[in-house]
């Protein structure tokens, strides 16, 4: 063997070791998902250190005015348009929230998820059927499957120790509320984008724009952690169907904060709506996302252990 292929191996394995805390990250979206116990039925983790931060996800839930009013806002809302600069305790998530928000490959893709429970110009939108449409057109022509994939890394790389893992360790509110809204890009958005057969419109519209049923926003708030409540009566029309038969797929999915909402809320809807309305016959959280039916990410342990084959290979060959 040539002294050439020695150091052109030392140069591969130095390249490797340099690379490695990079694979590391790209490995944890297979550990995404948070123990089940975090999501228990009410949709929130159990906290013991502070019973308070709960409002702050909380506060937009409910909408209760709506005037048609004309928007003459163009702009896309964001998400966080009104957060505090220390919503956390470490100077490392801040810098981290700092550092995503301002990234366009994310911010492209409009998600609708982030916006729903955390964006102040999203929540006036909601009074005009127009300019909601306007946004709706503009989140549903993003490239869904490579948005769901940016947004799952990103809910991981959230976990981190180096970025927000310790605040959401100590229970943050915002730092869990956009794990939730991360997590829940995908059917946020498939459910965001359904029409209605006949008419041609946003189910989401129509649902914000029934000043006489005001239960029908309620319902996309399922797949963020929060089922609809004894009493809700949303209108039982193909919109609500279709996006119930939808939500049961989501909510076969381990990881999904729609794991603990859906049962509960198609409970309330079929003794509203009728039996069999919403199905009740599925086993909630029983489908591995990481078996690649929730995350879009790709499993990158096996390209490591080929590539450290290949390494361990050349140096075999290369200096023995
Ligand atoms: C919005 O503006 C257009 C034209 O400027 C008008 O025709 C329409 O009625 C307005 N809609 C509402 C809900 O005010
Ligand atoms: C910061 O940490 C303390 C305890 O360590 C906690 O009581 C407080 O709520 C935290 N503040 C935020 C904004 O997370
Ligand atoms: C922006 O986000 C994308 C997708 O997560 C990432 O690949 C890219 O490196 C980020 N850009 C910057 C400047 O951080
Ligand atoms: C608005 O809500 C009422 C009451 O549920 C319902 O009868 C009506 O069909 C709804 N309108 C639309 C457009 O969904
Ligand atoms: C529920 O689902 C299981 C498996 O898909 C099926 O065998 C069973 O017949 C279903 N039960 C009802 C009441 O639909």
């Amino acid at each position: 063997m040539s002294r050439l292929y020695h150091i052109y191996n030392i140069l591969i394995l130095i390249y490797i070791l340099c690379l490695s805390p990079a694979w590391a990250q790209s490995v944890e979206p297979t550990t995404l998902a948070v123990p089940r116990s975090a999501w228990q039925a009410s949709g929130e983790t159990i906290d013991r250190r502070s019973p308070a931060p709960k409002e702050e996800t909380t506060t937009v839930h409910r909408r209760t005015i709506i005037t048609a009013t004309n928007s003459t806002s163009t702009g896309m809302p964001k998400p966080f348009d009104t957060l505090s600069y220390n919503f956390a305790n470490s100077s490392t998530c801040i810098d981290f929230f700092a550092k995503w928000r301002a990234n366009t490959t994310i911010s492209n893709c409009n998600a609708i998820s982030l916006l729903i429970e955390n964006s102040n110009a999203f929540f006036h939108t909601l009074n005009s059927a127009a300019a909601t449409s306007r946004i709706l057109d503009t989140s549903c022509s993003a490239d869904v499957s490579k948005c769901a994939s940016i947004m799952t890394r990103l809910a991981a790389d959230l976990l981190e120790a180096e970025n927000c893992g310790d605040d959401y360790e100590n229970g943050n509110s915002v730092v869990k509320g956009t794990y939730r809204d991360l997590v829940a890009y995908e059917p946020i958005y498939r459910a965001t984008c359904l029409t209605d057969p006949s008419t041609q419109k946003y189910c989401f519209v129509d649902a914000v724009s029934n000043s006489t049923s005001p239960d029908d926003y309620s319902v996309y708030l399922m797949p963020l952690g929060t089922p609809l409540t004894v009493g809700d009566v949303p209108t039982c029309n193909k919109c609500l169907k279709e996006t119930m038969d939808l939500f049961s797929t989501w909510a076969r999915r381990d990881g999904q904060p729609i794991d603990s909402t859906y049962l509960p809320s198609a409970k309330i809807i079929n003794a509203h709506c009728g039996d069999g309305f919403a199905s009740t016959n599925i086993t909630v959280g029983s489908v591995d996302a990481r078996a690649g039916a929730g995350l879009a990410v790709p499993l990158p342990n096996l390209g490591i252990a080929t590539v450290m084959a290949l390494v361990l290979g050349l140096m075999l060959t290369g200096l023995f």
